[in-house]
């Protein structure tokens, strides 16, 4: 069929649905809601079978639903309404949410449902990581559910009202800043992080600090630290600890409030956030730390973590909308090495829920003195963490991909032996929509991955590609269809597989012996250089596309039109959506 798209923005979600109808062979194209008329122009120009709108935070104007069958993905259960659906979920302590998709009707949320899907709600993410993964899950579900049952051409969809038991209608209001707010002088840990994680990664939780105001972003559970309820207390890497009544929470990013009419303002690590403001506090290093191995039991917040179970090391990290700063890079290529230093087969990089990673901090260079200089050092710091994965040859390293990972990120991940990933992730191995080049040995790793052709369309193209696609075109080695919540047990026992299968010592020499051949043909010193000549002349050309593209992003400034790779583009599966007179359907 040709389904045109059209969202909000070219989010996570969208993105999957993206790649994922491409990949069923469907015609998909984008178009981006920013206004009725370009849309109106977008639903001629394609003149679509159906629309579908996976993430739309305005209406569709009625000429259009009233010709087309439009569907419309809400991240409630069937009879929920209302925009801040799952504030509501986290805020109401659900454990269990879903996604219902509707035929877009003259009532906000209202229409009639095509389908719907349950997903659990676990107790300690925050909405954006749920939005990603459990909702993203229970939302294509429902998406190829709803188009299926629309290409049946027999399926009528169902009032709300008669979608099944327990289906009854119930319309949630926007959730206000004042709903977030924290009492610190009463309100108990539990309390503090369920605001914390229902506003986390967006809005954040509006509060004052250190006597102006911030958002606070993201919450993790301290043990031990305690203090006067409000009082910062430690800082651990970047991140800063508050005390509450009855114990501490680690809040790792702030946005300062932003004043009126002055310019948007965005997330930093909290401690760069605050600069001078911030008093002297003790840097409380995690148990374990720098390479995080901790006992078990523990709950207090760290980005990077080790553990080892039998011939298998695991370096876990979590950074924030999966970037990674100069700082953080650093830190986890000492944890690399520290891990690389133990007596193990094999290795496994990543395996938390959500992003792996997606390169370099595009924030933090961009609230840098000189950008252009903490570009240079952020891009370098990650070249030496992919340049310590590619050299080592004593141990088979994997990359475990239990969420989306983009750009530099999705490079990480192919400096390793093998890459598996959650059959949910979505990749985007490319570069080019922030004006750069690319570095992190891309151009070693990703043609011997997937061959030159390849590489050149997957970054030339720049659209997402969905876990299975990349499987089939070589970029990823394993797909772990898993939970988000079970895919680090779901690794454990591949990794623990791999360690004790006969061929593994063998598939170690080898390695050992590919990497000395092609050390050899091109050093990998080689590819970094020509990578970074690149850069540097981007980074330090302050009229290159690449800071004023840098800028947009961090600050979330809406593009203006649809970019034409997604109006005309569709998955790498599929054919482009150009509208009825390009071709049959
Ligand atoms: N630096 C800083 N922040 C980043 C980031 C980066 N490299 N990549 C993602 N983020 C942040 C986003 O700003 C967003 O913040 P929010 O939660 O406050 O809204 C969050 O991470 C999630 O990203 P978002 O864009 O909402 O996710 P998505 O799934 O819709 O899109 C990407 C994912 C990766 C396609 C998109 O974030 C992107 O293009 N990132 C930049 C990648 C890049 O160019 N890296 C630099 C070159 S190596």
């Amino acid at each position: 069929m040709d389904i045109l798209l059209v969202a909000s923005a070219f989010n996570s979600l969208t993105q999957r649905v993206f790649a994922e109808l491409g990949d069923r062979g469907h015609r998909v194209g984008l178009e981006l809601a920013l206004g009725d008329d370009p849309l109106r122009e977008a639903v001629r120009r394609t003149a679509p079978d159906l629309i579908v709108a996976p993430m739309l935070r305005t209406a569709i104007p009625p000429d259009i639903w009233s010709a087309h069958v439009c569907l419309i993905v809400h991240p409630g259960p069937v009879g929920d309404r209302g925009p801040s659906s799952l504030d509501w979920a986290i805020h109401t302590g659900a454990t269990e949410w879903g996604v219902t998709v509707l035929q877009a009707s003259g009532e906000m949320d209202g229409g009639a449902v095509w389908a719907s899907a349950r997903c659990p709600v676990p107790a300690t993410v925050g909405k954006s990581d749920l939005y990603r993964n459990e909702v993203s899950d229970a939302a294509l579900e429902a998406v190829l559910l709803a188009v299926e049952r629309f290409a049946s051409g027999t399926y009528v969809p169902r009032p709300q009202e008669t979608s099944g038991p327990g289906t009854e209608v119930c319309v949630r209001p926007y959730f206000e800043q004042s709903l977030r707010r924290v009492d610190w002088a009463s309100d108990p840990t539990e309390t503090v992080l369920r605001k914390l994680r229902g506003a986390d990664s967006q809005p954040g939780v509006l509060d004052g600090l250190l006597e102006e105001e911030w958002y606070l972003h993201g919450g993790h559970a301290e043990d031990s630290l305690r203090g006067r309820p409000g009082e910062l207390l430690a800082t651990r890497s970047g991140a800063v600890c508050r005390a509450t009544v009855d114990g501490a929470v680690w809040i790792p990013e702030l946005r300062p409030r932003r004043r009126a009419g002055g310019p948007a303002t965005f997330k930093l690590p909290a401690a760069l956030a605050l600069g001078d403001r911030l008093p002297a506090l003790p840097e409380v290093a995690a148990p374990g730390e720098p390479l995080g191995e901790r006992s078990a039991g523990l709950r207090t917040w760290s980005d990077i973590r080790y553990h080892e179970d039998g011939q298998v090391g695991f370096l876990s990290f979590t950074f924030p909308g999966g970037a990674m700063s100069t700082e953080q890079c650093r830190r986890l290529l000492t944890a690399y090495r520290l891990a690389c230093a133990r007596p193990t087969t094999v290795l496994v990089l990543g395996g938390s829920r959500d992003f792996f990673s997606n390169g370099i901090h595009l924030n933090v260079i961009e609230a840098a003195a000189d950008p252009a200089q903490e570009s240079w050092e952020n891009i370098n710091a990650m070249d030496d963490l992919v340049e310590a994965v590619l050299t080592t040859t004593d141990r088979l390293v994997v990359s475990a991909l239990g969420g989306n990972a983009a750009a530099g990120g999705a490079m990480l991940a192919l400096a390793a032996d093998q890459v598996w990933c959650r059959s949910g992730a979505v990749l985007n191995p490319h570069y080019r929509l922030m004006g750069l080049y690319g570095s992190e040995y891309w151009t070693y790793t990703l043609p011997r991955r997937v061959g030159t052709e390849q590489a050149e369309r997957l970054t030339r193209r720049a659209l997402p590609v969905t876990a299975a696609r990349a499987r089939e075109i070589g970029l990823v080695d394993v797909v772990i269809d898993s939970t988000p919540q079970d895919f680090g047990s779901a690794v454990a026992r591949h990794a623990a597989r791999l360690a004790s299968a006969p061929g593994t010592q063998q598939g170690i020499s080898e390695k050992k012996a590919a990497r000395e051949r092609d050390e050899a043909l091109t050093p990998l010193s080689t590819y970094r250089e020509r990578e970074l000549a690149r850069m540097r002349a981007t980074f330090f050309d302050p009229g290159a596309p690449y800071h004023a593209l840098r800028a947009a992003f961090v600050r979330k400034v809406k593009p203006s039109s649809t970019p034409d790779h997604l109006r005309s583009g569709t998955s790498p599966g599929a054919q482009p959506l150009t509208g009825h007179s390009s071709g049959s359907l």
